[in-house]
């Protein structure tokens, strides 16, 4: 049956159930018509695993493992579209072969502060890398009948406060920067639905938001997929029923008082609103569900879950995603030596992270840490060591609490974590495990000591206080490294830490994202070189979080509000303009191999309507080993005062070189690439005259440099 003649067929009653939960993750279907209930599942990661319906009670039975990704900013660390594309295949497939229609991901917030708690789920601070990563994973989880769900729109950029927080930023910003990544994953990404935020913006909560869902996503952009609210993110019916959302979703079992539920009925009876506005997100449904092949007995594709290729797919990506930060004296890659001794030093060396975060949580089939990945790699002639260094006391304290998520948006729905009192027992422990550690490192040639974060602070629910290394790792590394001057830091974790009390003495660091199922496979490969490192930092990392912007600038985490007076000078947008150092910048990442970047050419393609420009240069490996490079191109004014970022990425691309071997590289910079966002005109415009063009191995470190007039 069409649409229309559908939506003629259905009662006031069944088309209410479509448009909000019936369940904490599905609608209600209306059998006599055909239409099944709409299911949805989180989340980036991987799909979740199954509650009961109208609890968040896990139902505990053992078919809902599954394969556990690497997180998203662990893929936009990757900067490979391919690797983003093969997650998203990945995603959509188990999430299809679990019977879902919805994945809920990705995640394409700015990271606008290294403390927000739910950085991890996200891509960059940059919004050109997060869409053209966001673009093929979305793509991905498609091709199995499955709908990605990109979240969350808009500006939920912290977890304090997030259920009331009003973000107030001036629409060139918005344009420019926390919009872009949206538009691109509905636009050339095709998401076929999108969720919500829970954020206010211009006084109105972003899920029942008439500016940003009817205005911007809908009449601008013209998207005619499906809008999801978040879970408990819709608090007034008449407003959330006039906005273009279609689907209301709460984290309660009130299904029935849910705003667009009874509350909207009775609304339509009274006449106080008009029934038109719920066939219209009807209609939406059924054609998502038209697409998604779930109508009229089509062929739908069945997807498919825990298979090896799904477990390669992980390892691949894992592989691409752990970033060289330092390597002096080529300490790494480390040898593997017949009868070798090597300590493993901290809590995350052994520490499981797939089962936290939050809402992205996952029952992974098996995740293999960096203390297996190493053992794994190694086999039995080598003696590998493990000693915990320090105490994540408050992981192992108690279980999370079932209902954790119903709970989730009281008290504003989210807030700042802050610096505890550690007990004496604690402290006694953190001394004696550190003594531990530091006499251990002494005696081994080799020492990996592996730290950073965990789940209690990259979550959702919380930001964390700043930047610091929990649970005293700072006086373990700096001993250690007195110890062991050879010991290689890996730091595990989804958002940036301050290394400062022992960066200048480490020879090597190794930062490890929360990296999936074959994380410790992957992390040990590059340790021991039998993968080169080619990830690179989708996102700055400031020395603290104080030299961030959104904190020295405008307000983090705010109170009521929260002033986004930073503007367009987000991440390295502000470091690079104001010339602030960092302890790593946005784009750096080394390899075990050298390259030769040569001849950087701009040319302005005469004759075509709009600016176009071709940038190519050449890349040689000029190493022994293979390796892969990422060529950054980013574009800029000529002028020393100007209102625009000295540089913007506007190009990127990673290639893979045999030793010896060189590639001519060649990109294309479209209009967008040179343009503003004008808030006279309403519109992105380019300005005519000279601009440079840099091509960098990172926003800090530019390799060539050349201008072009357009
Ligand atoms: C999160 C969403 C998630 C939803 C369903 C909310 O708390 O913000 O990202 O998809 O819950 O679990």
């Amino acid at each position: 049956m069409k649409i229309d003649e559908l939506v003629k067929e259905l009662t006031l009653e069944e088309k209410i159930g479509m448009i909000h939960g019936d369940g904490l993750f599905r609608t209600k279907g209306v059998p006599r018509l055909g239409i099944p209930p709409l299911k949805m599942s989180d989340g980036p990661m991987g799909v979740r695993n199954e509650f009961e319906n109208d609890q968040w009670i896990p139902i505990g039975t053992t078919d809902d493992y599954v394969s556990y990704l690497p997180s998203n900013s662990a893929i936009a660390a990757t900067w490979n579209r391919e690797a983003a594309r093969e997650s998203g295949r990945v995603l959509g497939a188990e999430a299809r072969g679990r019977g879902k229609d919805m994945i809920l991901g990705p995640g394409v917030n700015i990271k606008r502060s290294p403390l927000c708690g739910r950085d991890f789920e996200y891509m960059s601070e940059d919004p050109y890398l997060a869409g053209e990563l966001a673009v093929p994973l979305i793509q991905g989880v498609q091709e199995w009948d499955v709908s990605a769900c990109v979240k969350h729109f808009a500006l939920n950029n912290q977890e304090t406060e997030r259920l009331w927080v009003e973000v107030e930023v001036d629409e060139e910003p918005l344009r420019e920067i926390y919009l872009p990544a949206f538009e691109k994953a509905v636009k050339e990404g095709g998401s076929l639905s999108l969720m919500g935020a829970y954020n206010r913006f211009r006084g109105e909560h972003c899920c029942e938001s008439k500016g940003l869902l009817n205005q911007v996503l809908r009449e601008e952009w013209g998207f005619d997929g499906v809008i999801v609210s978040d879970w408990g993110g819709v608090h007034r019916t008449k407003e959330a029923a006039e906005s273009a959302l279609d689907i209301e979703m709460s984290v309660t079992d009130n299904f029935d008082e849910y705003f667009m539920a009874e509350p909207l009925k009775e609304a339509v009876e009274k006449g106080e609103l008009p029934e038109a506005l719920i066939d219209e997100k009807v209609r939406n449904i059924l054609r998502l569900m038209e697409r998604l092949h779930m109508l009229d007995g089509a062929e739908r594709k069945a997807g498919c879950y825990n298979t090896p290729e799904h477990r390669a797919a992980a390892l691949d990506t894992a592989r691409e995603s752990v970033v060289l930060l330092k390597n002096e004296e080529h300490l790494l890659p480390l040898a593997k030596k017949a009868g070798q001794r090597i300590l493993v030093i901290g809590d995350n060396a052994n520490r499981i992270h797939s089962c936290g975060g939050g809402s992205a949580e996952i029952k992974a089939l098996y995740e293999i840490t960096p203390l297996m990945g190493i053992k794994k790699l190694l086999g039995g002639n080598a003696q590998v060591d493990w000693v915990p260094g320090y105490v994540a006391y408050d992981c192992d304290q108690e279980e999370k609490p079932v209902n954790w998520q119903a709970d989730s948006l009281e008290n504003g729905g989210g807030s700042v974590g802050q610096a505890e009192e550690l007990q004496a027992d604690v402290l006694a422990l953190e001394e004696k495990l550190r003594r531990e550690a530091v006499e251990l490192a002494a005696q081994y040639e080799q020492v990996i000591f592996v730290g950073g974060l965990n789940h209690q602070q990259d979550s959702e629910g919380h930001d964390r206080p700043d930047m610091k290394l929990p649970y005293g790792q700072d006086q373990v590394i700096r001993e250690v490294l007195a110890a062991n001057p050879n010991t290689v830091v890996v730091m595990a974790a989804g958002s940036p830490v301050e290394m400062g009390e022992w960066l200048s003495q480490a020879k090597a660091v190794v930062w490890h994202w929360y990296a999936g199922m074959e994380g410790g496979t992957a992390l040990a490969e590059v340790l021991f070189g039998q993968v080169n490192p080619s990830g690179r930092l989708p996102e700055s990392f400031p020395f603290t979080h104080l030299d961030c912007p959104a904190h020295c600038v405008g307000e983090y985490p705010g109170g009521k509000t929260v002033a986004y007076r930073e503007g367009r000078f987000v991440g390295y947008r502000y470091y690079e303009t104001k010339k602030v150092p960092v302890a790593f910048p946005f784009g750096h990442g080394l390899s075990y191999t050298e390259f030769a970047w040569e001849g950087l050419r701009a040319e302005v393609k005469k004759g075509a309507e709009q600016p176009k420009v071709a940038v190519s240069l050449k890349i040689t490996n000029t190493g022994d080993r293979a390796g892969k490079e990422v060529v950054q191109i980013y574009v800029g004014p000529t002028e020393e005062e100007s209102v625009y970022p000295v540089k913007e990425l506007r190009a990127f691309e990673k290639v893979a070189l045999e030793p010896g071997e060189s590639s001519e590289v060649v990109l294309t910079l479209e209009k967008e690439a040179f343009a503003h966002y004008d808030a006279r005109e309403k519109a992105f415009c380019a300005k005519p005259g000279a601009y440079r063009i840099y091509a960098g191995k990172s926003a800090a470190e530019i390799v060539e440099c050349v201008e072009v007039e357009i």
